[in-house]
């Protein structure tokens, strides 16, 4: 079989309504970063599609193709990778293509037909439930008095329940023979606070202390409010500003989620000097590199303002990540929620190891910033340390 007559043929499969479901792996370069494809039939407003689900490291990313679009992506994607297994309703077939594009098609005919599922929206398997209801979700209005999710409120449902799987992917690195202290910089309404307070303390019976810290009087109050109506003893609000909150001198774990601009460097540099052995932060708007930002190298990039707004965010966000590094944690910048749901999607999330930098580590480090002009905040919030 011909390259093109194998591309026309799978294509067809899928475009007649056939595919229930496929998986594109192998990939030709070692070094590529997306490790297989699963695909699946979507109806997205009526409308037919292929959903291209790619498997990074430690991401998973989504895309979802008309059906004009897939000959060509599916010849995009077998330049890149050698093996396809795919079920159709009627056939499962298995290619496997050489180094030199070779074809080997295998085809068994299927006795029982399965049952597409084209919702797009299946129900997740969210670590809180949306079908529970929970008091404190009804009480902050994310849910409606008999427990459902309210319709606005499903991105901010989604946005907790996340941080809650990055919080229990991090337990392994909390203490266990003690309470655990944990702190919410910038909680605001504090829906991450009393989500992280249930899963860890109500859900898996862990010994903890929580607070969270806003500059909003009136919302932090309505929140203590909440915490004591519902007898969630070791959770605590305070009205303060980060930069003032000297009150510890040990904590194990730090969130933020969307505190705004440097206040993300204000708790992430606490953290480093409580020494917490988990941080865990969605930053949000990082205006601070964008007037800062001095590197003739990158005029092409930087003489566009929304060009020089995202680099100044990620730049922002990488500095972050290595100035934490330096300081003896392991981080990582990850995604945190898909593009669709929030432009906001980056997690720092860095582990305490103890490790000290080398000085290969350390230079690079200087001479990023030097070639981007920047003063970071954080750096100097941490110089003690660095
Ligand atoms: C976008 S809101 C996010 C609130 C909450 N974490 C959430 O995701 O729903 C950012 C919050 O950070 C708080 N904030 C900003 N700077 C702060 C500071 N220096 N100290 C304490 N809170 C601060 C603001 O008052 C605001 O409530």
């Amino acid at each position: 079989m011909e390259y093109k007559d194998m591309i026309e043929q799978l294509t067809s499969l899928i475009n007649n309504n056939q595919l229930i479901s496929a998986t594109i792996s192998q990939p030709r370069a070692k070094s590529d970063e997306i490790k297989r494809i699963r695909l699946k039939p979507v109806e997205l407003q009526g409308v037919y599609h292929i959903q291209f689900e790619y498997q990074y490291e430690r991401i998973l990313k989504h895309d979802n193709i008309e059906l004009s679009g897939i000959p060509a992506k599916i010849d995009f994607l077998l330049q890149q990778f050698r093996q396809v297994q795919a079920e159709f309703k009627e056939e499962k077939i298995h290619i496997q293509l050489s180094k030199k594009f070779k074809i080997l098609w295998k085809s068994e005919r299927v006795v029982t037909k399965t049952v597409v599922n084209l919702s797009h929206n299946r129900k997740k398997n969210y670590l809180l439930d949306e079908d529970t209801a929970y008091p404190f979700l009804i009480r902050l209005g994310v849910q409606t008095p008999d427990g459902k999710v309210k319709k606005q409120k499903h991105d901010k449902f989604r946005q907790i329940n996340r941080f809650v799987e990055f919080i229990d992917d991090a337990l392994d690195y909390l203490p266990k023979d003690r309470p655990v202290r944990i702190l919410d910089f910038g909680s605001g309404k504090s829906y991450l606070t009393f989500a992280l307070y249930h899963y860890l303390h109500i859900e898996k019976g862990l010994d903890i202390k929580v607070t969270g810290l806003d500059l909003k009087k009136e919302v932090i109050e309505e929140c203590q409010q909440i915490a004591n109506d519902l007898n969630y003893d070791n959770l605590e609000f305070l009205v303060g500003d980060i930069n003032d909150y000297n009150e510890e001198t040990s904590v194990d774990m730090v969130v933020t989620l969307h505190a705004c601009d440097v206040a993300t460097d204000m708790a992430l540099a606490r953290a480093v000097k409580w020494g917490a052995k988990v941080i865990l932060s969605v930053p949000c708007c990082q205006h601070e590199l964008n007037t800062q930002l001095n590197s003739p190298s990158l005029d092409v990039m930087l003489q566009h303002g929304l060009v020089k707004e995202r680099f100044a965010a990620l730049a922002t966000d990488s500095i972050r990540a290595e100035l934490l590094k330096l300081v003896g944690y392991e981080a990582q910048l990850l995604e945190f929620i898909d593009m669709e749901h929030t432009p906001k999607n980056i997690l720092i999330r860095a582990y305490f190891t103890g490790k000290r930098p080398t000085t290969g580590e350390q230079e690079k480090y200087k001479a990023f910033v030097e070639f981007l002009g920047a003063k970071p905040f954080l750096e100097k919030e941490l110089q003690n340390y660095l």
